[in-house]
């Protein structure tokens, strides 16, 4: 089949039109689409997607311009065990990093993409990471055979038009993105409504700035600016560069107006790891008790963060969406993001709801979006579901893809292009055991040691079995694009550059008593951990020294509004904040298992940092 080349491409930078000229021969697309970005062409690519069977238009009156996709059930979340860092040596991908020598990886791409787009479009998707024109934005061209992919990440990131103007300035670097489905379509052949392969290839080339996605159409695998981009590249970008990439969120804290009418606005970058909290608190609501309080939203999913010429951590959000997680998501738990999802947005391995006629009514529904489950739903896999199925009728890591803009709590500074100032990191995971509710560290270095041996129990989002503990440092394990030992050193170095160092601490909204109920309530009463934590960055209140770090006295949190018993509270506080010695000098066996395998890249403080701690306690 010939291949229709665009008769006058929308940039004039010859590396580029070259580049996409060399991957059609390669990859035999019938057809080659350069993406202007326009809402026009959205709603083209939304209305193919419909006629395909992957889109289904949800009610439009229940949810305005939304649509639903089902993915193939080999295709639900990111595939770590085939994600590759192809560093030149392998030393700089490191032991936590799946790594093949980068030639050898080259051939093997080379073979499975040659003819992998026939029968299918070629999408020219230019998009920047970051706000349009932003010092710390980043561009990139993805060129995919998803349309899926390209509607998503027109929510997710600034593409089309606007980059290719980017682009022909010529003062940016552009990170080449490639990505296939993996199922080319013989002449006549019918296609299947989620195309994906078995075989799947989520390939980073550090050296040469490349990304390589083969086999997945689904979320991170596939919407490359992302993790592959805006973590795994990025990182490698940010320690030559003298900047950080982070798995974080970004919010606001803004204090009621003091007697002068003055309010107080603190930014805070938090850490956890992938499914463990970071949309909710990005969209934290105060609860009762704290009154005239504000939280605002900067990110939920990936910080990057820049020293400024005075010293202090800027940082922006790299994306322009949610990609959230769908279960769990609900008006009493999450109000700011139903009602950011409630319009325009993507929902994808959730289940439909259905009419008397047990026909799809234009409706979606998760586990925990109500407390009781409709009668009777199509789940995920397209099967009659009702409650008494065994299997959930959300995929565990059904998301929704929904642009920022529309969320309430969204800051007015989200998209300023020198970034918001950072005063403290959070890290955290799910730690059923051990780990204290709050605590903070005592300095920089014990504080990235702390991030360094955190640890969380896996969840749905790895794509490996849930529910067990591993240690994944500054929840970056599967996102750190080089040597994670390395990764420490230059979080270490941060500091030189720095006339303020942002407080560090460790959070924990998981942990469980002796019958495996949370101790915590979590959500919005998280707020009162954030004040405290904020009153601690501008020194307003003491602390108790534990051998893990600083901890609050009960009486320094704020507790109005909770409707229990003082008394019942104080104890259910001294259990969440309990540090049992014999548990932790266990947890810093368990440090030493990781320390072990990156032993000879570690930074003497992380040795240091944990001799003082075995001393502690
Ligand atoms: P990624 O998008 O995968 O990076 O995840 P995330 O860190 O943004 O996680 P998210 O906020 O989507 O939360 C994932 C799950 O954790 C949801 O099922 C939430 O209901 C649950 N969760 C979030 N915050 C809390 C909390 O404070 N307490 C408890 N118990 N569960 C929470
Ligand atoms: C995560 O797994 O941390 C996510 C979802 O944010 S994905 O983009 O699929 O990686
Ligand atoms: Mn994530």
């Amino acid at each position: 089949m010939t291949t229709k080349r665009a008769a006058t491409p929308p940039t004039t930078n010859k590396h580029l039109i070259r580049w996409v000229e060399k991957m059609a021969d390669l990859t035999q697309p019938s057809a080659i689409h350069w993406i202007d970005g326009s809402q026009a062409e959205y709603e083209r690519l939304c209305d193919q997607l419909v006629a395909a069977g992957t889109f289904f238009p949800l009610d439009d009156k229940k949810w305005p311009g939304c649509f639903y996709a089902r993915s193939a059930p080999n295709d639900v979340a990111r595939v770590e065990d085939r994600t590759f860092i192809c560093s030149l040596s392998r030393d700089n991908a490191g032991p936590t990093n799946n790594w093949v020598e980068p030639h050898e990886m080259h051939r093997k791409l080379k073979q499975i993409f040659r003819g992998c787009m026939r029968g299918r479009t070629m999408y020219v998707m230019p998009f920047s990471m970051g706000p349009i024109g932003s010092p710390m934005s980043q561009i990139g061209v993805q060129l995919t055979d998803s349309a899926y992919a390209v509607v998503n990440t027109r929510i997710m990131a600034r593409i089309g038009k606007q980059v290719f103007a980017e682009i022909d300035k010529d003062k940016k670097r552009v990170v080449p993105c490639m990505h296939s489905v993996g199922a080319p379509l013989a002449p006549g052949q019918k296609d299947v409504p989620w195309p994906c392969n078995d075989e799947k290839y989520i390939v980073h080339f550090p050296e040469t700035r490349e990304i390589w996605s083969y086999g997945s159409g689904y979320g991170g695998n596939a919407l490359l600016g992302k993790k592959c981009f805006a973590l795994r590249i990025a990182s490698n970008i940010a320690r030559d560069e003298g900047w950080m990439a982070e798995h974080m969120l970004i919010l606001g804290v803004e204090s009621p107006p003091n007697a002068a009418g003055n309010t107080e606005k603190t930014y805070i970058a938090a850490a956890f790891p992938s499914a463990c909290g970071k949309t909710n608190f990005a969209m934290l609501i105060p609860p009762a008790g704290f009154e005239g309080w504000k939280v605002t939203t900067v990110g939920d999913d990936i910080a990057w963060i820049k020293p400024d010429a005075h010293g202090q951590l800027q940082a922006i959000n790299p994306e322009a969406g949610f990609f959230g997680v769908a279960p769990g998501t609900s008006k009493r738990t999450n109000p700011n993001a139903m009602i950011t999802l409630s319009r325009n947005s993507i929902f994808t391995n959730v289940a439909l709801t259905v009419g008397t006629d047990g026909k799809p009514d234009g409706g979606i529904w998760w586990e925990g979006m109500t407390d009781t489950p409709p009668a009777q739903l199509i789940d995920w896999r397209g099967k009659h579901w009702t409650p008494a199925s065994k299997t959930p009728a959300a995929h565990p890591n059904g998301r929704f893809t929904a642009p920022a803009a529309q969320c309430p709590s969204i800051d007015r500074d989200w998209e300023k292009p020198h970034g918001v100032p950072i005063s403290a990191f959070l890290f955290g995971g799910r730690r059923p055991t051990t780990i204290p509710l709050i605590y903070q560290a005592f300095n920089w270095s014990s504080g990235i040691y702390t991030g360094a041996t955190m640890g969380s129990e896996t969840t749905a989002a790895s794509g490996a079995p849930a529910g067990k503990v591993r240690r994944d440092p500054m929840a970056m394990l599967p996102f750190c694009g080089y040597h994670m030992g390395d990764y420490f050193r230059h979080w270490i170095k941060m500091q030189r550059s720095l006339s303020v160092t942002p407080r560090i601490f460790h959070v924990n909204w998981f942990r469980k008593d002796e019958n495996g109920r949370f101790l915590w309530p979590g959500y919005s009463e998280n707020m009162r951990v954030l004040k405290w934590i904020v009153d601690r960055i501008h020194g307003r209140v003491r602390t108790k020294e534990t051998p893990i770090g600083w901890t609050p006295y009960f009486e320094d949190i704020e507790w109005t509004g909770l409707d229990i018993p003082k008394a019942e509270l104080r104890a259910t506080f001294e259990q969440l904040q309990r540090v049992d010695t014999a548990a932790w000098k266990r947890e810093v066996m368990d440090h030493e298992e990781l320390f072990i395998a990156l032993h000879d890249h570690l930074p003497a403080e992380m040795i240091y940092e944990r001799e003082l701690l075995i001393c502690r306690l």
